[in-house]
C-alpha cells in the first residue's frame, strides 16, 4: 500500500480543516437562520452550542482519527473491542454514506453559485446572463457536473498535492473577498438597519424550541461533524501537534467566518429592502432562503448600477470557494476508504466515487423539490447528530481509556495541566449524547 498521505504543516491542517467547516452553512445557512430567529438571540445560542457540544464532538473525531491514522471505517475499528465490532462498522459506513448524501446536495447547490458567477461575468462581458441565472435542469446538470469535476480533480491529487495545496491557497482568497464585500455592503444606504438587527439579541426567543434545533444542526453542519470528515482531516495530523489547541482553533475559526457572513447578508438584506425588494412575507416571516440568496441579492446587486455586476461575480466566487473546500472534505471520505480499504488507487478511486455521487445528484435533480428537502433533512437533521452521539459512545465508552488518553497527550506533553484534560474525557461520555439527545426529543417531539 502506498504511503499515507499527512498535512505539511499546522497551518496547512487549519486551513484545510477551517475550509471544511466553512462553507454554504456558515455564509448561507447563518446569516439566514440569524434573520428569522431573533437576531443576535441565535449568534448568542449557535456561539454556546459550538463551545458546549460541537467542540468536544470536533474533539473525538480528531482524536479517533489521528490515533489510527487510517480511513473512517478502520478508524473508528480501532477504537472498538470486538463485542462493538457491528456497531463500529455501522457507524462507519453510515457516516460514509452521509458525507455522500451531502456531497450529492451540495454540489448542485454549488453549482448555482458557479452558474450565479458565471452569469455576472457574462454581465460585465456584455453578454446576457439569463440562462446562467434561471432555473432550468439543463443548468443544474451542467454546474453541478462542472462543480464535481473540480472536487473530484482535486481529492484525486490527494493530501498534500490536491487537498492542502487548494485549501491554503482558496481560504485567504475567501477571506479577503468577505471583507471587502462588508466594507462595500456597510456603505450603502439601508446597511445600518441591518447592523441593528443583527447585534442587537431578542433575548426572549434564546430558549424558542425551534431557535435551539436550528442552532443544534447549524452547529454541526458548519463544523461538519458526524459524518468522518473531521476525522479523516484529523487522520492526517502529525503525531507531533497539539490537538485540542488545533482543534479550537478550526471551531474559532469558523465561528469567526460565521459572524463576518453575518455583518455581510444582514446588511445587505436591509439594503435590498430600502431599495424597494421585499425580504419579509406579509406575516412577517422572512423569505424562502433559496429566494433570498438567488433573487434578493442579485436584484440588490443589479440596483447598484455598474459595480453590481462587479460585487455579484465577487460574492458567487466567495460562495463558490467556501463551497469547494467543504465539498473535497466530503468526497474524501469515502475515497479514502475505496482507497485504504478497498486497495483502489486514488484517482480511479476519486473518479469513481465521485460519479457515483454524481448520478444521485442527478436523481435528485430530475426529481426535484421534495427528494432534495428529504435529503437535506435526513442527512443533517437526523443522521449527523446520531452519528455524533456514536462517536462519543466510541470514544467514552468503548475505547480504552488508557489510550485514549496517551493518544491525548502525543504533540501536547502540558495537556495534563488543562482543564480540558480533566472535564473533555468525561465530558463526552456522558454530557455530549445527552444534549443531543435531549434536543433531538425536542425537535421531534
Ligand atoms: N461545514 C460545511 C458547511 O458549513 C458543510 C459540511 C458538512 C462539510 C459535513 C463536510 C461535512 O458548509
Amino acid at each position: 500500500m502506498a504511503a499515507r498521505g499527512e498535512f505539511s504543516s499546522r497551518t496547512a491542517f487549519v486551513l484545510a480543516a477551517s475550509g471544511s467547516a466553512i462553507g454554504l452553512g456558515n455564509i448561507w445557512g447563518f446569516p439566514i437562520k440569524v434573520a428569522s430567529n431573533g437576531g443576535g438571540a441565535f449568534v448568542f445560542t449557535y456561539i454556546i452550542l459550538t463551545f458546549l457540544l460541537a467542540y468536544p464532538i470536533l474533539m473525538a473525531e480528531l482524536v479517533i482519527g489521528r490515533y489510527a491514522k487510517s480511513d473512517t471505517v478502520r478508524s473508528v475499528n480501532a477504537v472498538s473491542t470486538p463485542g462493538f465490532r457491528p456497531l463500529a462498522f455501522l457507524t462507519g459506513y453510515w457516516g460514509m454514506l452521509t458525507a455522500s448524501l451531502i456531497l450529492s446536495f451540495y454540489a448542485i447547490v454549488a453549482g448555482w453559485m458557479v452558474s450565479h458567477g458565471i452569469g455576472a461575468v457574462a454581465e460585465l462581458l456584455g453578454q446576457s446572463q439569463t440562462w446562467f441565472v434561471a432555473d432550468s435542469v439543463a443548468r443544474s446538470i451542467l454546474f453541478s457536473a462542472v462543480f464535481y469535476v473540480l472536487t473530484i480533480a482535486i481529492v484525486a491529487n490527494g493530501v498534500a498535492s490536491g487537498i492542502e495545496k487548494w485549501s491554503t491557497r482558496l481560504m485567504p482568497v475567501l477571506i479577503l473577498l468577505i471583507i471587502a464585500l462588508i466594507i462595500y455592503i456597510a456603505m450603502q444606504p439601508g446597511a445600518a438597519e441591518g447592523w441593528r438587527v443583527y447585534l442587537q439579541p431578542d433575548f426572549s426567543k434564546v430558549l424558542e424550541p425551534g431557535l435551539v434545533v436550528d442552532a443544534l444542526s447549524q452547529a454541526f453542519f458548519s463544523l461538519s461533524l458526524g459524518v468522518g470528515t473531521m476525522m479523516i482531516y484529523g487522520s492526517y495530523v502529525s503525531k507531533s501537534e497539539n490537538l485540542p489547541k488545533l482543534g479550537a482553533t478550526v471551531a474559532g475559526m469558523d465561528i469567526g467566518i460565521a459572524v463576518l457572513a453575518g455583518m455581510l447578508v444582514i446588511p445587505a438584506m436591509y439594503v435590498a429592502q430600502h431599495n424597494g425588494v421585499v425580504i419579509y412575507d406579509d406575516a412577517g416571516n422572512l423569505i424562502e432562503s433559496g429566494r433570498l440568496i438567488f433573487n434578493v441579492l442579485p436584484s440588490l446587486f443589479d440596483t447598484m448600477g455598474g459595480a453590481g455586476a462587479v460585487v455579484a461575480m465577487l460574492f458567487f466566487a466567495l460562495m463558490s470557494i467556501a463551497a469547494l473546500t467543504s465539498s473535497i472534505s466530503m468526497l474524501e471520505v469515502p475515497v479514502a476508504y475505496a482507497s485504504e480499504s478497498r486497495g483502489i488507487q486514488r484517482k480511479k478511486a476519486a473518479w469513481l466515487v465521485g460519479s457515483g455521487i454524481f448520478a444521485f445528484s442527478l436523481v435528485i435533480i430530475f426529481n426535484a423539490a421534495w427528494l432534495f428537502d428529504w435529503v437535506v433533512r435526513i442527512a443533517t437533521e437526523f443522521s449527523e447528530p446520531l452519528i455524533g452521539i456514536l462517536f462519543c459512545v466510541f470514544v467514552g465508552w468503548v475505547w480504552q481509556r488508557d489510550k485514549l488518553l496517551q493518544e491525548l497527550k502525543q504533540g501536547s506533553p502540558h495537556v495534563e495541566r488543562t482543564l480540558f484534560w480533566k472535564i473533555w474525557p468525561t465530558y463526552v461520555k456522558f454530557v455530549c449524547p445527552l444534549i443531543v439527545i435531549g434536543l433531538l426529543i425536542r425537535s421531534f417531539g
